[in-house]
C-alpha cells in the first residue's frame, strides 16, 4: 500500500512530538509512506522535513484554496479562521487523490491524517462518455443504410472485441466476416423458418404483437459477423476453466459486447440474431465441427439510434428496475422488500392490458399442452429444461411469497395482462407462492383469478 500522511503543525513543533504521532498511527497500517503533504508555507518546518527524510517520502504542499475544496470528515472552524481552510491534514491527504484511512489525530502542536493512494480512474468527462456509449448502444434491426463499412473501421471494432477478457486468456473467439449475398440469403432463410416456428408456439394475442416485430436484418446490412467459440482453445490447463467450462462461452459473449460498444461509437448499428439452431448456421458457414456459433450479428450504418430498446418501444417488454436486481449480502435482501414494494405499488397501479397466462402452481411439464400455460415446479429436484416450467424450489413460505411476486412482476414486464392461477399442490409453499402471484399481479395492474 502506498500511504500519504497529511500534516498540520505549529511553527517550531519538536520533531519528537511529530514523529511519535506519526509512528503510532503508522503501526496500525501496513505500507510505505510515499508522500508527506501539508499547507503551502509549512514546507520549511524542520520537523516536517525531518519526517519526510526519515520516511524516504516526497514532501508536497497545497494552497489553502485547494485544501478548502476538499470534503473532509472533521472540519474545524478554528483552523478555518487561522488558515482559510477548515482542514489541513485531512484535506491535504484528499487533495492528493488518496482515500482517507485514518482521520485526523492531534498532539498539542501537530495534526496528522493518513490515506492510501488509489490507481486513477477517469475524469468526469471521460466517465460520462463510457456511460453514454453503454446507454446508447442499441440492438438495431431497421433503418440500415446502403453504405459500405470500410476495413479500417471494421478493424477498430474487431480490435475492441479481441481485447475482451477471457478465461485463462484463452481468447476462444473467432470472427467470420460475411459479405457474400448468397451466404446471407441461406442464413436469412434459416432465421425465417425459426421465426415462423416461434410465432406458431405463441398464444394468439401474443402472436399478433410478434407479427409486427422485426427480428433480423441479415439482408439489410452489408456486413454480417459470425462470432464463434472454440471451447478447447488453450489446451488442457486453461486457468479458471477447469471448474466451470461455461466460462469459455462467457468469454466469447463478452467479446461481442465489446464489439457492440465499439461499433456504437463508430456509428455502426449491430443486431444480434439468435433465431437459429446453431448447428444449421454452422453447416451453412461450413464451420469446423469443434467450433461453436455464439452470436450472429448484422452490422451497418444506420439513419439513427433509438433512445430505447425496440422491444420497449413496441410494448413487447419493459426494463426491469435495477433495485429488483440488487441483493445485499443474502438473496432476497433488497433495498426495499419486494413484497412490501409490491403492496405499496398496488395502490397506484395502472391497469395493464395484455395476454392471459395460465400459471399452474405445483404442476409439471405434462400440463403444457396449451400455449398460454406456465408451470411453477416447487419440487426439490431440478426438472428437465423446458421454458414452460419455472423451477422455484422455495425454501420457506416467505421465500415462496417472494418468488410469486417476482414471477408476476416478471411476466408483467413481458406484456402479460391477466394471471389465471391454478393451485395443483396442497402445501403451505404452494399457497404462499400463489399469494405472492396475487400481490405481484396487483402491483402491476394485472387482473388475477385463482382456481
Ligand atoms: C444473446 C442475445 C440474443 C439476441 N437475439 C435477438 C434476435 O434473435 N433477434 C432480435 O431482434 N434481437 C435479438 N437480441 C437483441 C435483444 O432483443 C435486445 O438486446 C434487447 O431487447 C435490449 O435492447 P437493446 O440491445 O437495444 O438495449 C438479442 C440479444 C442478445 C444479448
Amino acid at each position: 500500500m502506498n500511504l500519504v500522511i497529511g500534516v498540520g503543525l505549529r511553527t517550531g513543533t519538536p520533531y519528537a512530538e511529530l514523529q511519535d504521532l506519526a509512528t503510532t498511527a503508522l503501526h496500525e497500517l501496513a505500507g510505505e509512506v510515499r508522500l508527506v503533504v501539508t499547507i503551502t508555507g509549512k514546507e520549511n518546518e524542520p520537523a516536517l522535513q525531518q519526517l519526510a527524510a526519515q520516511l524516504g517520502a516526497e514532501l508536497r504542499t497545497f494552497s489553502n484554496e485547494e485544501l478548502a475544496e476538499q470534503p473532509v470528515p472533521t472540519p474545524s472552524a478554528q483552523v478555518e479562521q487561522l488558515k482559510g481552510t477548515p482542514s489541513v491534514a485531512e484535506a491535504a491527504v484528499l487533495a492528493t487523490g488518496a482515500q482517507l484511512l485514518i482521520p485526523k489525530r492531534q498532539t498539542p502542536n501537530a495534526t496528522i491524517a493518513i490515506g492510501v493512494q488509489r490507481a486513477a480512474g477517469y475524469d468526469v468527462r471521460d466517465r460520462a462518455v463510457v456511460q453514454r456509449v453503454i446507454a446508447e448502444r442499441r440492438d438495431v434491426r431497421r433503418g440500415f443504410l446502403d453504405l459500405p463499412v470500410d476495413d479500417a473501421t471494421l478493424g477498430r471494432v474487431l480490435e475492441a472485441a479481441h481485447r475482451a477478457p477471457s478465461v485463462g486468456l484463452s481468447q476462444p473467439w473467432d470472427f467470420l466476416v460475411i459479405r457474400d449475398l448468397a451466404t446471407r440469403r441461406k442464413v436469412h432463410d434459416l432465421a425465417t423458418a425459426q421465426r415462423d416456428a416461434f410465432a406458431a408456439s405463441l398464444p394468439e394475442d401474443r402472436r399478433a404483437a410478434f407479427d409486427g416485430l422485426k427480428i433480423a436484418a441479415i439482408l439489410d446490412t452489408p456486413l454480417n459477423l459470425a462470432v464463434t467459440c472454440d471451447p478447447g482453445r488453450g489446451g488442457r490447463h486453461v486457468l479458471g476453466r477447469h471448474a466451470d467450462p461455461r466460462t469459455t462461452m462467457f468469454s466469447a459473449a463478452i467479446a461481442i459486447q465489446n464489439l457492440w460498444l465499439a461499433a456504437r461509437a463508430e456509428g455502426l448499428g449491430v443486431g444480434w440474431v439468435s433465431f437459429f439452431e446453431p448447428g444449421e448456421v454452422a453447416a451453412v458457414l461450413d464451420l469446423p465441427a469443434h467450433v461453436e456459433l455464439v452470436g450472429y450479428l448484422c452490422v451497418g450504418y444506420v439513419d439513427e439510434f433509438a433512445a430505447a430498446p425496440e422491444l420497449v418501444r413496441s410494448g413487447w417488454a419493459k426494463r426491469r428496475p435495477l433495485s429488483w436486481a440488487i441483493h445485499h449480502e443474502e438473496w432476497g435482501r433488497r433495498d426495499t422488500s419486494i413484497v412490501d414494494d409490491a403492496r405499496q405499488a398496488a395502490q397506484n397501479a395502472v391497469p395493464a392490458t395484455g395476454q392471459r397466462v395460465h400459471v399452474i402452481v405445483g404442476g409439471d411439464a405434462s400440463q403444457l399442452q396449451q400455449s398460454d400455460a406456465l408451470v411453477v415446479d416447487l419440487r426439490a429436484d431440478r426438472p428437465p429444461a423446458d421454458f414452460g416450467v419455472l423451477w422455484r424450489p422455495a425454501r420457506t413460505p416467505a421465500e415462496a411469497v417472494e418468488f410469486g411476486v417476482e414471477i408476476a412482476r416478471d411476466l408483467a414486464l413481458q406484456g402479460v395482462g391477466h394471471l389465471a392461477v391454478q393451485l395443483d399442490e396442497n402445501s403451505e409453499r404452494a399457497e404462499s407462492l400463489a399469494r405472492g402471484l396475487q400481490v405481484g399481479a396487483s402491483a402491476c395492474g394485472l387482473t388475477h383469478s385463482t382456481t
